[in-house]
């Protein structure tokens, strides 16, 4: 599993335990730690044999560097032995003497330094809602790849993404973190994630460990209230939510963070049906786990915990191998092992899998491994040099999903008077989306920057405010609540009259408008769960004034999560849904509304047409009484005020071209176990330029002994077709993809008819019928 770097790098190795020289302040890579016995169990089993209980105990610890720590006493601690490992700190030069300090603890052992590395580190690539619109795996892995690849190089070991928990519900906050809703294409982001933060292997240089998280369901929270209670049946669970974590884990994460929710009733981090039956037991997983922020603590806020030592105790059984910033685990372990409550067996076990996850990530070979020689660190972190916008750009461009184009409003001429108006127009930190990373909002390409480069000597871009992104005091004291020396959301001064009036100067005085409207990427963010989901108000009045004017109005939507956008979706002519996508963003939004590239992206998750409406997930468990189109809704499931369904559906998105789908062929109208039969559909480009679509499989078993969803997303192929070009795809089904949970939680297909669904969204789909024998 090791590569031979640090020896091709002329690393001698010395051993860990016999006298290897300390490394001093001064020494760079120095050769401290180890040549691993190639057996990882031998190895670790060695090590453990030969740690003290307190150096158990620092091994748990994963400590948040910033004003909790500070670094005199964090120097100290891990020299002691004390820390296991660090997250929050970014570069080499940072990392280099706390990993300098652990090669002078007693047994050498290296630690390891984590960060939230979500969607890009120094370039921010789109946000994982956006990366999973585009419905290409390629995408999704190659900036996983890249963006493990710029942690490494500043010397960062592990990230804490991919982040895979289903959101069904877009009040809640994080939904911007994961990648939707279905549980078949979060499962295939997790994977691609994964493969791409490790590459070949966690031990690469060029490699972080991936983190799969929230473990479990936290997506799942009520209301969509972050960190609220979740509450589920097993059925749901194993069909819908726990896949992509499992998915992420095959694909060979070597951790797990848990989730900050309860569970039916019990803390993810006190949970030993989770952590122990299902995560090791069932799926026999063999990394690291470790706790949120602060969630052993946590348990006493939960009422399961009466205090430290019983907070500690249940996170140790529950099987939480970490500790993220909180002291629990040093305070309280060593008096409960001493007392006997807990079993130093337990500490061990923990013990081992945090030194089993530093070996795979090759840090006992060379615990500088990405850290380097401080010779080569970078002159300056942030050089444009180590960027990758060519790559941001292409995956920006991929990610972005046409809703609206009447008459054929987009693409914009590269000509005449273009007025970009609204709050997020040159907003060069929400651009950059939530858990940004190490990325830097001057390195941002707004919309309104690359309008400017894309019409130079062709057209003329005028530009004004027109709103702030809320006139709600409130929310923007919400917003700028964790900075207030360094606000995010900077308020213009002049009335919401004023700018509207300029706006409305600048938007006569053009061709065409468009608009930059939507949410601040905090308002897209852990602890940003809205009960709202329109425009905020300020915005909405910018929309109709400039609808007044008569010019053509596009609307670019900056947000983070599905919005209830009826009277925007009815009254402008075009609507690109850009989310938050990245660097290079306002690059990549101009090469879609000047139609250098034809839009291609897919919506991964719903948009309710209200909030009343939610949950609008696509595959609801079918039900005795549904609304059916183009019959009475009296006595059907339905809300009454509000036109039946949503407002654009799971899979929706439009191209600057058309295309239409042949029926669905299937090879056999009978499916033997342990068979395979081909449904085919011919797809054709009708319209008069390249482009691509997404061709997407649904199947529906029609009866079970349990009731099932409509349809389920089983496979899909994003085509690239010429004008007029046909291609006929064929989707292989098998028995495995007809399988479900059953009543006993058995994964099973049974016989019997089942519903094939081809469209180019959820919606509108082709069917045909076969039967498993
Ligand atoms: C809390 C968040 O829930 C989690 O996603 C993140 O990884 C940690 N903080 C560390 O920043």
């Amino acid at each position: 599993m090791f590569s031979s770097l640090a020896i091709a790098a002329g690393l001698a190795c010395a051993p860990m335990f016999g006298g290897a020289a300390p490394a001093t302040a001064g020494a760079a890579t120095g050769p401290v730690a180890v040549a691993p016995s190639p057996d990882k169990r031998t190895f670790i089993d060695d090590l453990v044999g030969r740690m003290t209980l307190d150096e158990k105990i620092g091994q748990l610890r994963l400590i948040s560097i910033g004003p909790e720590m500070p670094a005199a006493k964090l120097m100290e601690e891990i020299t002691a032995g004390r820390v296991g490992g660090t997250f929050n700190s970014v570069t080499r030069a940072d990392n280099r003497p706390l990993q300098q300090a652990a090669t002078r603890s007693r047994l050498k052992i290296p630690m390891f330094f984590a960060y939230d590395v979500v969607h890009g580190h120094r370039t921010v690539f789109p946000i994982s809602l956006a990366l999973a619109s585009s419905w290409d795996m390629g995408v999704v892995e190659k900036a996983a790849r890249i963006s493990g690849q710029e942690a490494a190089a500043d010397g960062l070991d592990a990230t804490f993404a991919p982040m895979v928990d289903i959101s069904r519900d877009p009040r809640w906050g994080r939904t911007s973190e994961g990648f939707g809703e279905d549980p078949f294409m979060v499962s295939q982001c997790a994977r691609a994630s994964v493969k791409g933060f490790q590459g070949t292997s966690p031990a690469n240089a060029d490699s972080v460990m991936a983190f799969v998280k929230h473990f479990a369901l936290y997506g799942a929270v009520e209301g969509g209230r972050d960190y609220n209670t979740v509450d589920m049946s097993p059925q749901r669970m194993y069909q819908d939510y726990l896949p992509p974590y499992r998915a992420g884990l095959e694909a060979g994460a070597g951790g797990v963070m848990i989730a900050l929710n309860s569970i039916n009733g019990q803390p993810a981090t006190s949970n030993k049906w989770l952590l122990r039956d299902l995560l090791r037991k069932e799926w026999g997983f063999k990394g690291v786990t470790v706790s949120d922020h602060g969630a052993i603590d946590e348990l006493l806020r939960h009422g399961v915990a009466s205090n430290g030592r019983e907070a500690a105790r249940l996170a140790i059984e529950a099987g939480v191998d970490m500790s993220m910033a909180d002291t629990r685990y040093l305070e309280q372990l060593p008096t409960l092992v001493k007392s006997g409550a807990v079993p130093v067996a337990l500490i061990d076990e923990a013990v081992r899998e945090v030194l089993g996850a530093k070996y795979d990530m090759g840090l006992f070979q060379d615990p500088f491994r990405r850290i380097g020689a401080a010779a080569q660190d970078p002159a300056d972190v942030n050089a444009e040099s180590r960027l990758h916008r060519a790559e941001a750009r292409e995956a920006a461009r991929k990610s972005m999903v046409l809703l609206e184009n009447r008459n054929q409003t987009l693409p914009l001429k590269k000509a005449g008077k273009v007025a970009v108006i609204g709050p997020l127009a040159d907003a060069p930190i929400d651009i950059m989306g939530s858990w940004s990373a190490a990325g830097v909002a001057k390195q941002s390409v707004t919309l309104l920057q690359g309008m400017r480069e894309a019409l130079a000597g062709k057209g003329e871009v005028l530009y004004a405010r027109g709103a702030n992104i809320t006139d709600d005091n409130r929310v923007v004291g919400y917003l700028n609540f964790l900075n207030w020396d360094n606000p995010e959301v900077v308020q213009d001064k002049r009335s919401s009259g004023e700018m509207i009036e300029e706006a409305v100067r600048v938007a006569r005085d053009a061709d065409v408008v468009v608009v930059a409207a939507g949410e601040t990427r905090g308002m897209s963010h852990e602890a940003s769960s809205r009960s709202s989901l329109g425009l905020p108000g300020s915005q909405q009045t910018l929309l109709k004034a400039l609808r007044s004017t008569g010019k053509p109005l596009v609307l670019v939507l900056m947000n983070g999560r599905p919005l209830t956008i009826n009277w925007e979706k009815d009254n402008v002519d075009a609507i690109l849904e850009t989310w938050y996508a990245g660097t290079e963003g306002g690059h990549a939004i101009a090469d879609l509304l000047f139609g250098d590239e034809n839009p291609s992206g897919k919506l991964p998750i719903t948009f309710p047409r209200s909030l009343g409406q939610i949950p609008t997930y696509y595959n609801a468990l079918r039900i005795g009484r549904p609304f059916t189109p183009g019959k009475a809704p009296n006595y059907t499931s339905q809300y009454f005020e509000e036109d039946y369904g949503p407002l654009y559906p799971f899979g929706y998105g439009l191209s600057y071209t058309t295309f239409s789908l042949s029926e669905v062929r299937l090879s056999d109208r009978k499916l033997a176990r342990q068979a395979k039969l081909t449904a085919s559909v011919t797809v054709k480009n009708t319209g008069a330029r390249a482009g691509e679509t997404v061709v997407q499989l649904y199947l529906q078993d029609v009866t079970a002994s349990v009731v099932r969803p409509v349809k389920e997303l089983k496979d899909f192929r994003k085509v690239m077709l010429a004008p007029g070009e046909s291609r006929t795809i064929e989707f292989p089904i098998d028995e495995n993809m007809l399988k479900f949970y059953n009543a006993k939680l058995e994964h099973v297909a049974e016989p019997g008819d089942f519903n094939v669904q081809v469209g180019l969204d959820s919606e509108s789909v082709k069917t045909a019928i076969f039967t498993l024998e």
